[in-house]
């Protein structure tokens, strides 16, 4: 069942500066099914925060089909099954946690002898249990976005949009946030995570859409985007030899340092390597297809395209 569907979603915001008329969507088609970690992973600039604000009724599109939960974005009905924690947010400093989990409660219309529970519960989940009763000017950048997380989640919502969740956040809080979304997905909950840091993404969503200047360049699971057909890195004892192989089965494309790895016209092609190093007594210890991190197979498809950029900034940021 699909939660959103966006069909040919166009933004295009008026500016009275120079730079004139932004398109900040582009023609973007695509469904986030029930029960999916599904990740929209670009640059800045790309079009993002744009997309999760016009499904939340925040944006409105300037053309398009908007769909959610069954109907138009921002409508009341679907409106109090979503939970959000926007990019850059600025929560009153002078509340305290507590404070703000029951601002957030009372906000969405909870009945009040079930915010304080619900609150102290969501605490513990986004292990900020000790701070609840401290203001939150005196949160780090990653206790706000771990408090952000808790008032996102106060009404146990059906879609979670979190938009740059791990902004400032430490590694260990990065692996934190990551376990409370596998619990929400877990409980058949869809969540909606925008980020341009690739290994993030890479780690928990299902699906991945690779937007650039308001285009959809990719759309697939994790595993397909990474996965490089009939490549096999092969740990064997094959020292720093390059195995001959016939062109129709395929070639032997490096010595690593456990092996070697292969390039195969077809899979059956696996069978010759072997036949071959046994033949020679050569050990084989293990044969695997070869993975790319998301952030290789990113690089790649952007340099695929004839049409320059989309890239910016190295080290996993894209
Ligand atoms: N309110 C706005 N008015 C004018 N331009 C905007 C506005 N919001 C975003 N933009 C522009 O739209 C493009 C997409 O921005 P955004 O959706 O924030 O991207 P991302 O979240 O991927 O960084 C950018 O060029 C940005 O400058
Ligand atoms: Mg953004």
């Amino acid at each position: 069942m699909n939660i959103v569907t966006l069909e040919q979603l166009v933004k295009i915001y008026h500016t009275r500066m120079r730079r004139g008329n932004i398109t900040a969507l582009n023609e973007v088609s695509l469904d986030i099914e029930q029960g999916e970690i599904f990740g929209l992973l670009g640059p800045n600039g790309a079009g993002k925060t744009t997309l999760m604000k016009i499904l939340l009724g925040i944006t409105r599109p300037t053309t398009g089909q908007v769909v959610v939960m069954g109907l138009p974005p921002g409508d009341a009905g679907s409106r109090e099954k979503v939970g959000y924690l926007p990019e850059n947010h600025r929560f009153p400093s002078h509340l305290t946690g507590m404070g703000l989990l029951q601002l957030a409660g009372r906000m969405c219309g909870m009945p009040t002898s079930a915010i304080k529970g619900r609150a102290e519960e969501l605490l513990a989940v986004v292990g900020m249990d000790k701070w609840g009763d401290t203001k939150i000017r005196k949160y780090s950048k990653g206790m706000m976005q771990r408090i952000g997380l808790a008032q996102a989640l106060i009404n146990d919502p059906d879609l979670l949009c979190l938009d740059e969740p791990t902004d400032g956040v430490d590694p260990v809080g990065k692996v934190e946030i990551r376990q409370v979304l596998e619990k929400v997905r877990a409980q058949g909950k869809t969540v909606l995570l925008n980020s341009h840091l690739l290994s993030e993404v890479e780690s928990v969503a299902d699906r991945v859409a690779i937007l650039s200047k308001g285009r959809v360049k990719r759309l697939d699971s994790v595993s397909n985007l990474t996965s490089r057909q009939l490549e096999y890195e092969i740990e064997a004892d094959v020292g720093d030899r390059f195995i001959e192989i016939p062109e129709e089965i395929g070639k032997q494309i490096a010595v690593t340092a456990n092996g070697m790895r292969v390039e195969l016209k077809k899979k059956e092609g696996i069978n010759y390597i072997i036949d071959e190093l046994r033949q020679r007594r050569i050990n084989i210890y293990s044969i695997q297809p070869v993975r790319l991190s998301l952030e290789q197979s990113f690089f790649e498809l952007v340099q695929d395209q004839s049409t320059p950029g989309g890239t910016q900034g190295t080290g996993g940021a894209v």
